[in-house]
């Protein structure tokens, strides 16, 4: 089988645009530094698409497709590679609520402690991610694409569907639009 048409091959490409956000982020982190000021509208943007891209269209084909696939063909959860994926997963949802309620609380009150936090939260969330999706493209998946056979591919690919269609078909193409405009906006 070719790769373009294995089922880690599309989450490896979801990869791509959520790692494009993810350094859109870091960019925009310095700025806020140097400028000592936060854009909200930004920050705002960026938890958006990691409530919708990253942990409903990304997230949810991993642990609703791909990891019970693989769980079935013998690659362990509990104590395993999936276990550590799916807490890290928990762990950045942790982080996006945080996120959340800080800028709440930086726009109503402006504090040096809330910018502060926030600041390093979104640190967090960045080295999260990169090394998340590294042990997923470099570790998980080649482990996975070596104990699933086509007809394996065949139902990820229309669970992956269904996910989508759950979510709304124009779901996915807003959230590439959107990080898009991320990306140009940390560019300015
Ligand atoms: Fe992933």
């Amino acid at each position: 089988m070719s790769s373009d048409r294995l089922s880690s091959t599309i989450l490896v490409k979801e990869h791509e645009t959520i790692l494009k956000v993810i350094d859109a982020l870091d960019r925009k982190i310095e700025e806020f530094r140097e400028g000592n000021l936060i854009d909200v509208g930004f920050l705002r943007s960026l938890l958006e698409f990691s409530r919708v891209f990253i942990d409903k269209c990304h997230h949810g084909k991993e642990e609703l497709c791909l990891f019970p696939c693989l769980e079935r063909r013998g690659i362990p959860r509990e104590n395993g590679p999936i276990g550590v994926m799916l807490m890290e997963h928990e762990m950045g949802r942790s982080l996006v609520r945080q996120i959340n309620e800080r800028l709440d609380s930086y726009v109503s009150r402006h504090s040096k402690t809330d910018f502060e936090r926030i600041l390093n939260l979104c640190s967090e969330y960045i080295e999260l991610l990169r090394q998340h999706i590294y042990k997923e493209n470099n570790i998980l998946f080649p482990m996975g694409d070596g104990v699933i056979d086509e007809d394996d591919e065949r139902r990820n690919i229309e669970c992956y569907e269904k996910r989508e269609h759950e979510l709304g078909e124009e779901t996915h193409h807003r959230m590439e639009q959107l990080a898009e405009k991320l990306k140009q906006e940390a560019k300015q």
